[in-house]
């Protein structure tokens, strides 16, 4: 009787396990706003969004970051977890792993570069979790929007800029982005096809990889080897400043004009006032309008595959007036 009584008491203290084990792995196996059949729950009225930022090391990023909890700060239902990769693609996929094994509702990725960040989404999307993709592309299709400012468009306005500003002719050092991620390579094929068949040449480029210091050391480099150097183009504004720097080290800054890409108003911006950059064209973070975008697909709304975001020329006679838009 009384082993009897232990082996019930046993199967109970079993049973109840198993309840408190399976119950809350029930709910986290749903991914998103779907039950585990696939059906939607019309129930689900708050929102988890994964946000994989590739570095936080440049102002344009903080204040993508910035931009996105501003917006989702406007909505009590949404919920951001933000996660930092720090400039390495490898802890960046895993970022985004670590959001699908959570169950987040929609992730949102500025990733670091194409190649090595499509698989980690397209898994995302195959587990049923929407993802925005911001700024930087990835290969193929299988992302459910992106956003971004049109890097060719703003590479080839840098170009006729540049072109026009020299008067068809002079020495450029191309300070080039990252080339595995796509606004470089963009920013860099828009610009020589703006000068092609002009009197420009560029007489050095490097990749600085987005950042100031390699930028910097670049532009020495280039210094020591050309006597004579009209323009620097930067992919970036860091980059642009970087350069500017070396040229004022080396005591040659007045013998060059500096543009660069960004235009955040407390950088790009008041470089051009200052009289550091002669021009910088504006990249928007579009921060604001992932979390929008965002929005309708947690309530089922359609959005478009593809959002360009405009942008505006800032030099010296408009950056006063708010500088001009790129048509
Ligand atoms: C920041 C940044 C910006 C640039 C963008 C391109 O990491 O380098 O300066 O415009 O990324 O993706």
């Amino acid at each position: 009787m009384r082993r009897q009584n232990h082996s019930l008491f046993n199967s109970l203290s079993l049973a109840l396990l198993l309840i408190m084990i399976l119950a809350p792995g029930c709910n986290k196996s749903e991914p998103g706003n779907r039950s585990g059949d696939g059906s939607e729950k019309k129930t689900k009225s708050n929102f988890t969004i994964g946000m994989s930022q590739c570095n936080l090391g440049e102002p344009w990023r903080v204040e993508m970051n910035a931009q996105i909890k501003d917006a989702a700060d406007r909505h009590p239902e949404l919920k951001v977890i933000f996660k930092d990769a720090q400039n390495d693609t490898l802890k960046q996929r895993a970022h985004v792993e670590e959001f699908v094994s959570a169950g987040v509702d929609l992730i949102i990725i500025s990733p670091k570069e194409a190649q090595p960040l499509t698989e980690p989404v397209a898994k995302a999307m195959e587990a049923h979790i929407p993802v925005i993709v911001l700024d930087r592309r990835l290969l193929g299709d299988k992302y459910s929007c992106f956003i971004g400012a049109d890097n060719k468009k703003i590479g080839h306005a840098a170009g006729g800029w540049i072109v026009k500003k020299l008067g068809g002719k002079g020495k450029v050092v191309e300070l080039k982005g990252l080339m595995t991620s796509t606004p470089g390579q963009d920013r860099n094929s828009g610009f020589r096809e703006a000068i092609a068949g002009s009197g420009i040449e560029v007489v050095f480029d490097a990749d600085m990889k987005w950042l100031e210091p390699d930028a910097r050391k670049e532009m020495e480099s280039a210094l020591s080897r050309f006597p004579k150097i009209d323009c620097v183009y930067a992919h970036n504004d860091p980059g642009a400043h970087g350069a500017f720097l070396a040229a004022q080290a080396a005591g040659r800054q007045k013998e060059m004009i500096f543009v660069g890409i960004d235009a955040l108003p407390q950088e790009g911006i008041a470089y051009v006032k200052q009289g550091i950059l002669d021009a910088t064209f504006q990249y928007p973070t579009g921060g604001a309008e992932a979390i929008d975008n965002a929005l309708k697909i947690l309530h089922r709304e359609s959005v478009p595959k593809e959002i360009t975001l405009g942008s505006r020329v800032f030099d010296k006679e408009n950056v006063a007036s708010g500088g001009l838009e790129l048509k």
